[in-house]
């Protein structure tokens, strides 16, 4: 029997989401704050994140936006707990933060490579750390990454982005060992390409705004479908990873 409890299983939680200022991120706050999830939008541009706040509230949501900059470990942690303090628990943390340059290895910039790293890898790594111990403390919680197509496959010119991806899998992988009989959810969700600014802003002109290698991608609001189908899912119940990507594609 569907009731307003069971249909929103989320209502009443608290979510953080990184890199939730454009693309994936705001397409995910935007999906849970309608499951009546209260979103904290952390990236580094505070207007944008500041317009996605805007749109949740007209939504008839609950946002709000902090500056962070997921390379800093101890800015996520003050992240983390003035989530806490400002909307009054928190159940979800949803690493989703990313940069990408790709070129050939021969080519490449090692700084760039340096770079993913920090954004992508110890971005989640960080994002983790800060909110374990009080989800430990509570016995409850999920801990979600959204890696890439890229964390299971390489893909040619993609070396860099594709071995940050990897080490969030690696991470996740072994995170979620170590959580067996602790009650808390660790998943990657690896998206295949999607429609975002994340490709106007890349070093090589693959799919620019309004090309057709752009529009035959997924939509950010389809992975944020993804999530939040996982996230709806009991808490007893965890998805280890889902790989989801265009019907026309395979990865
Ligand atoms: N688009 C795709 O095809 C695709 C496919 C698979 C996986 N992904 C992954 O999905 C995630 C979201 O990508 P997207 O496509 O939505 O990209 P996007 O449109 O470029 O958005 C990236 C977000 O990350 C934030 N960000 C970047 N560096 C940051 C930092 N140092 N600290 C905090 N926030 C930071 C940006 O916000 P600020 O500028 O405000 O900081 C922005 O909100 C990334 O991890 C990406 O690798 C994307």
């Amino acid at each position: 029997m569907i009731n307003s409890e069971n249909a929103r299983p989320l209502a009443g939680q608290v979510a953080i989401v990184t890199g939730a200022t454009r693309g994936i991120g705001r397409a995910i706050a935007l999906r849970l704050a309608a499951e009546g999830v209260a979103i904290c939008i952390a990236g580094r541009n505070a207007e944008r994140g500041t317009a996605v706040v805007a749109e949740v509230e007209k939504a008839g949501g609950r946002a709000i936006a902090t500056v962070l900059d997921v390379v800093d470990y101890e800015a996520t942690q003050r992240v983390v707990g003035e989530t806490r303090q400002r909307l009054g628990r928190l159940d979800i943390a949803i690493a989703n933060a990313g940069i990408g340059t790709i070129g050939p290895v021969a080519e490449s910039d090692p700084g760039d490579w340096r770079a993913m790293m920090d954004v992508n890898f110890f971005g989640t790594a960080h994002l983790a750390r800060a909110v374990l111990p009080a989800m430990l403390a509570e016995g409850r919680g999920t801990i979600m990454a959204i890696a890439s197509s890229a964390a299971t496959t390489g893909y040619p010119e993609w070396a860099g982005y594709c071995a940050s991806k990897w080490a969030v899998a690696g991470f996740m992988d072994c995170l979620g060992r170590e959580m067996v009989g602790r009650n808390i959810r660790i998943s990657t969700v690896n998206p295949g390409s999607v429609d975002t600014p994340f490709w106007d802003d890349l070093n090589q002109d693959l799919a620019r705004s309004g090309t057709a290698a752009r529009t035959s991608m997924m939509s950010a609001e389809d992975v944020a479908e993804i999530v939040a189908l996982h996230l709806r899912l009991p808490q007893t119940v965890v998805v280890k990873h889902a790989l989801a990507f265009p019907t026309n594609e395979w990865h």
